[in-house]
């Protein structure tokens, strides 16, 4: 067979018919929930000025110094595709006078993201994002409020997932702790990498990130965030357990969770599978209570997540999870020229009332017809020839039983809504 001359661009995805069920069930799922939560769904553009993340997210991250896609607008300056959700809905609600809603103001967002990663399964170069935003409340409860609502979508997918939870405490916490974190790395800055070195000077948690094989010994020994925190990120925290513990959600506290993005304070968490390796985060998110601040708003506390679509429909498949397409509720079959005429009209008045429906478009004979009706396992086939045509009747056939009567054309629609509720 000749080689296609195109293939899709590396670590990028198609969405084939067969992945779609998953795809829009996971969708819908999400949706539904976040709406019962009184949330709204949003949309951002794809590209954004790429200072955004640079400020946003932080010039030290992995996703913006070594995985951001830029690209110059026709010489007008450096737009990026964006790497994650949050920056650009802090930028719309900024834009959009969102602070002047009633608080709090709540956002979803299901939209793709591009990250210069290396591809493999799990990780890809776009990928999708389910994402949550709630700008305005700096409570705990509005933490476990958000986890919660992440913990009930998988559940409702039927995901068992295990909870992480950290603190990294408040702004000047986070302070004193990369200053411990600074000096703890200094006496091996020979052996770093030009990243490392870079955010050793600039913000030192992102060392904690490094999947760098020679560093993950250092890293295990490095000063534990919880052992910074003042007394008000205790606090903090430790309502955040109780709420977590009062609602019967497990977790486990992990000290070294820090999350890969600058804009985090008190509250992170991440969500994690079956699937073991580096791809087994299912989502993540925390709070972030100065960012709106940093990009030109007043201060405002905000918390949010953000669950990877793919890994979950591949956590849906590995978990044995199977969701079939939707099977047709009847399928229309004609003898001849004159009966394809009225199986056509009768097939559009069918999917008019909202029935399934199928059809074949080009002639076949009734053999075939009713052989495909069967392999799309159609519920039942409604059958025109000769003589039903000259009656206005057609044949109604119960496929799995093979009963079948015959039913008037006009009345077929009401007959197997009937049948199919029942
Ligand atoms: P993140 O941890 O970078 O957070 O990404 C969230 C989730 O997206 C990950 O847990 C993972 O499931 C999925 N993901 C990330 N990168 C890839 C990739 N290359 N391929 C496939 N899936 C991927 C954020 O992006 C934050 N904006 C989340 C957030 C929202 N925090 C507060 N609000």
């Amino acid at each position: 067979m000749a080689k296609n001359q195109f293939q899709k661009v590396r670590g990028m995805q198609d969405i084939l018919p067969a992945d779609q069920i998953a795809w829009q069930h996971i969708v819908q799922t999400f949706t539904e929930i976040c709406e019962a939560a009184g949330l709204s769904r949003i949309s951002t553009p794809i590209l954004e000025d790429a200072q955004l993340f640079i400020r946003g997210v932080g010039e030290a991250t992995e996703v913006v110094h070594k995985e951001m896609y830029t690209l110059t607008d026709r010489g007008k300056g450096v737009l990026a595709l964006k790497p994650e959700g949050t920056a650009g809905v802090v930028r719309t609600y900024l834009e959009n006078g969102m602070p002047s809603w009633p608080k709090p103001v709540g956002l979803f967002y299901i939209e793709p993201l591009f990250r210069y990663d290396r591809p493999q399964e799990g990780r890809y170069r776009q990928h999708h994002q389910l994402g949550v935003e709630i700008f305005g409340v700096d409570s705990p409860t509005a933490d476990v409020h958000t986890i919660a609502l992440a913990n009930r979508f998988y559940t409702r997918l039927g995901l068992a997932t295990s909870l992480q939870v950290n603190s990294i405490g408040s702004l000047e916490a986070r302070k004193r702790y990369q200053e411990a974190l600074r000096d703890y790395f200094k006496p091996h800055e020979p052996k770093l990498t030009d990243l490392a070195k870079k955010q050793l000077g600039s913000n030192p948690l992102r060392l904690l990130d490094s999947k760098e094989a020679n560093m993950q010994e250092l890293i295990e020994k490095a000063p534990q965030i919880l052992d910074y925190l003042d007394k008000s990120s205790k606090e903090h925290f430790a309502a955040v357990l109780e709420a977590l513990d009062d609602l019967g959600i497990g977790y486990d506290v992990n000290p070294r969770l820090v999350r890969g993005l600058d804009y985090y304070n008190q509250t992170v968490f991440e969500f994690k599978g079956t699937r073991q390796g580096s791809q087994d985060s299912l989502g993540g998110g925390g709070r972030y209570d100065g960012l709106v601040e940093l990009l030109g708003g007043q201060p405002t506390p905000a918390v949010g997540f953000g669950l990877g679509l793919e890994r979950i429909k591949l956590e849906l498949e590995a978990t044995g999870h199977k969701l079939e397409a939707q099977k047709p509720d009847v399928y229309v079959v004609y003898l001849g020229s004159e009966a394809q005429k009225a199986a056509l009209t009768l097939s559009e008045k069918l999917l008019d009332d909202g029935l399934s429906v199928r059809i074949d478009l080009t002639t076949k004979t009734m053999k075939d017809q009713l052989a495909r009706a069967s392999k799309f396992e159609a519920k039942y086939a409604l059958i025109i020839g000769e003589t039903e045509l000259k009656a206005k009747k057609a044949i109604l056939k119960d496929l799995k039983t093979g009963n079948q009567e015959p039913v008037d054309v006009a009345k077929a629609s009401e007959k197997l809504a009937v049948l199919l509720s029942s």
